[in-house]
């Protein structure tokens, strides 16, 4: 329990410094709390093969959430464009494929593994879209598209929690939207479908 509040607290400690280095990019003060994690690793694929893909995932708040859920480690590849962040999480999470890199390139990320994946059953994001032009959340969005199995999801949270539509997701069906307001700032979690 003690080596479980330390690790948060430097997690937390980590994160803090990063949006203070760039806080644009990062796009929240504080990693996501254990019930807004818990919320976005709720949307698993059904088949326990497929691919999970995680974009931004900081210091890997959600990432250990899809892991308790059941997720095995080694079917989740993830991006983060923060090498500190990124190099955290490849200790942290030694089996998974975390990839630094730029989640708008991740049609090109994936094919290039040593083992490329072609296809993913759900993208799970915390990418603050909001923080980035219409035109490129709508980039993004087709990037995802592309990516997903048929009746893959995509989960995505925002801040803004009075949106029930997230940038970019016109071209696909909005399943559930829950605000969880445990969270610093409370969130709210969309879940679209292919
Ligand atoms: C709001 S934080 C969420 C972190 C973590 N998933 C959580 O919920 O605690 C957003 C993360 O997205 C990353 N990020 C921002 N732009 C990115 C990009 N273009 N490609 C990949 N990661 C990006 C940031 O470095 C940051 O780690």
């Amino acid at each position: 329990m003690a080596r479980k509040i330390i690790a948060a607290l430097a997690d937390s400690s980590l994160f803090l410094r990063e949006w203070l280095a760039n806080p644009q990019r990062t796009g929240a003060v504080a990693p996501s709390s254990p019930m807004l994690a818990s919320a976005m690793a709720r949307w698993l694929p059904r088949d326990p093969e497929s691919f999970v893909l995680e974009l931004g995932p900081g210091t890997g708040a959600v990432t250990a959430a899809l892991l308790k859920r059941g997720l095995c480690e080694d079917r989740l590849v993830a991006i983060e464009n923060n090498p500190v962040l990124a190099k955290h999480l490849r200790k942290r999470f030694p089996l998974a494929r975390i990839i630094t890199g730029d989640a708008w390139h991740l049609d090109t990320l994936l094919a290039g593994l040593p083992h490329p994946v072609k296809s993913v059953g759900a993208v799970i994001s915390s990418l603050p879209l909001l923080n980035f032009p219409p035109a490129e959340a709508e980039a993004l969005a087709a990037k995802i598209r592309s990516v997903l199995e048929p009746r893959g999801r995509w989960v995505q949270y925002s801040y803004h929690i009075s949106q029930d539509r997230s940038r970019g997701a016109d071209d696909f069906r909005l399943v559930a939207s829950k605000i969880i307001w445990w969270n610093i700032p409370p969130a709210r979690v969309h879940v679209f479908q292919k």
